[in-house]
């Protein structure tokens, strides 16, 4: 029998249960990432030190040892080199326009705004807009870097002079130094976990989303299933404005007192923050990591549901209290990264932990 391997891009904690995954299903694992001591380089059966960002030398790396598939899970980044990869191997992907569109936060709002999808007030901007240029712009605003993740970089102001005063560290942080700025959708919030495969979605799950709020909306947990329905047929539309034919989608939303929904950003991955690898199976029964890893072989995935919980939660570590609050849960997983409460979270990368009940 020929030995099935498969690629997998980055070696954080996060794609600890795709490597888990994969080898579950007879596959010898591959991880490809900068050595930085991540969890990833111990537990892969075979560790190779390339930066995830290292793309044509990956694919070079990837045909000399026969390996037939790449796969990733709730990074941009990694993701955008499992697409150029499965490219170059002839499996069927999304292609360079979703990775254009689903990367950059501009992009994809024009892309959302020609599609017929409700958009609030936006623009781009290099430099920090004249007063007059934002004249037709309703207070608050959000403003962020056109193309990060993970809550980094991300304001909400009252009026120009708050605008002022975050405009220039916002956009330090975008990689193209520029900032989004548009209007402050108000409502609960959401994310709806989708799998995709020759053009067709399917729907996994919906997710309610709990952040710090203002200023820096730091995601403090999120709960499956939702307390909403919604129409689905927004969701594909917004699916098939970025073009997403294949693989996870991730779409996170806001819904107002009128019951509109209203798109802040859809990620052509899977979520993060362990919603697609943990949360979706344990609510749902969909085995959402082999999905991926069939998608990204090729195979239509398998839409079979197993036993599952009624619900399912993740809470982020921020401070002591929520350590206390953790012993109150029969946790199913649980991840400390340090206990060291005087440094404050700023983003998402810096929360000391998470547990999943
Ligand atoms: N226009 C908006 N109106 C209301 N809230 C917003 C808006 N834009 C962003 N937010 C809030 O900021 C959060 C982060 O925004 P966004 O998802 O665009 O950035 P991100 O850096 O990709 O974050 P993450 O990786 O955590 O999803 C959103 O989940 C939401 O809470
Ligand atoms: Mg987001």
């Amino acid at each position: 029998m020929t030995e099935n391997k498969i690629a997998i891009i980055g070696a954080s904690e996060f794609q600890v249960p795709l490597i888990e995954k994969c080898k579950e299903l007879g596959y010898t694992t591959y991880v490809y990432a900068w050595r930085c001591g991540d969890v990833g380089e111990k537990i892969a059966d075979f560790f190779v030190p390339i930066s995830v960002v290292e793309k044509e030398t990956i694919y070079q790396d990837i045909v000399s040892k026969g390996i037939k598939s790449c796969v990733s899970i709730g990074s941009d980044i990694t993701q955008l080199t499992v697409n150029y990869v499965l490219r170059k191997l002839n499996i069927r992907c999304n292609k360079e326009i979703t990775d254009v569109l689903a990367c950059n936060k501009y992009e994809m709002r024009k892309a959302f705004r020609s599609n017929g999808i409700l958009c609030p007030q936006f623009m781009k901007s290099f430099t920090l807009p004249t007063r007059a240029e934002l004249e037709s712009f309703r207070y608050p605003l959000i403003v962020k870097p056109t193309d990060r993740s993970g809550s980094r970089g991300i304001y909400k102001v009252n009026n120009y002079e708050e605008l002022c005063e975050c405009f220039e560290s916002s956009k330090e942080l975008s990689f193209e130094k520029a900032c989004i700025i548009e209007e402050y959708i108000e409502g609960k919030e959401y994310s709806c976990e989708t799998i995709s495969f020759n053009g067709k979605h399917t729907i996994l799950s919906l997710t309610e989303k709990h952040t710090t709020g203002a200023p820096h909306f730091i995601e403090t947990g999120h709960d499956e299933p939702a307390d909403i329905s919604i129409d689905e047929n927004i969701i594909c539309r917004v699916l098939d404005s970025l073009h997403i034919e294949y693989g996870a989608g991730h779409t996170e939303f806001r819904v107002d007192d009128k019951n509109e929904l209203w798109v802040i950003e859809t990620g052509a991955r899977m979520g993060g923050d362990c919603i697609g690898s943990d949360l979706v199976p344990l609510s749902t029964g969909y085995d959402f990591l082999k999905m991926v890893i069939d998608t990204a072989s090729g195979k239509e995935p398998d839409y079979t549901k197993s036993a599952h919980q009624k619900e399912s939660h993740i809470r982020f570590i921020f401070n002591e209290k929520d350590i206390e609050e953790m012993n109150n849960h029969k946790i199913i997983k649980k991840s400390i990264k340090d206990m060291d409460f005087n440094n404050s979270v700023s983003d998402s990368t810096s929360r000391h932990g998470y547990y999943i009940y």
